[in-house]
């Protein structure tokens, strides 16, 4: 099994971070292979703009974007690792998404088909939250509401399936000993 990280968070004190190491830990313990890419320390451009589109009509992709669909296509098992910010991804994630799956890699479509392109991995997206799971539950905005557009809207579209989410309530809120075992719950 061959993952890829994709981690998005600035910063080495974060328990983002620590839930990354987590994870490489846990897949080097069994056995597995992975890829890696962490987007702030890339300084990856999120901007999808006209030297992308330019590059698509010439059949062409810009480098830094087919660095990770290369390892996109290596993977069989994508693992995004984000807080969420404003209920959705950090900006830096979403325009990497929206330069990495582009028309013709992650999907093919014209003015009659639409055909998803990476069939056959799965996913599992880790996400941290400042809010406590009872107050989004109470204000009517369960995980699924707002991890629709990942879950369905962007993996599942270009054929990722299934996408397992796996949430951490109210980081900010709990001691220490909450968060290691959170951590120490993690398993891939
Ligand atoms: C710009 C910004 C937007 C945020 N938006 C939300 C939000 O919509 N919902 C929420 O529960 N927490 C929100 N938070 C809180 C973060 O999700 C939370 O602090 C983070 O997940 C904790 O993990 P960390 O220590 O690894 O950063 C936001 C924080 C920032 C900086």
């Amino acid at each position: 099994m061959k993952h890829m990280i994709i981690y998005a968070h600035p910063n080495p004190k974060s328990f983002n971070y620590a839930i990354k190491e987590r994870i490489i830990d846990e897949i080097v313990n069994k056995g597995d292979e992975y890829s890696f890419i962490s987007l702030y320390d890339e300084k990856f451009n999120p901007v999808l703009a006209s030297p992308d589109f330019e590059a698509l009509h010439r059949g062409e992709v810009l480098p830094d974007v087919a660095k990770s669909q290369a390892m996109v296509k290596e993977a069989d098992h994508l693992i995004f690792i984000y807080p969420i910010w404003w209920f959705g991804q950090p900006a830096i994630l979403k325009g990497w998404i929206d330069r990495v799956f582009s028309n013709g890699f992650a999907y093919y479509e014209d003015e009659k088909v639409f055909t998803p392109h990476l069939t056959g991995k799965s996913a599992t997206v880790f996400i941290t939250l400042g809010t406590a799971e009872q107050v989004l539950v109470q204000n009517d905005m369960e995980l699924d509401n707002f991890m629709r557009d990942m879950t369905l809207g962007t993996l599942g579209l270009v054929g990722i399936y299934p996408t397992k989410v796996v949430p951490f309530y109210a980081i900010p809120k709990i001691s220490d000993e909450e968060r290691k075992a959170l951590l120490e719950s993690i398993v891939i």
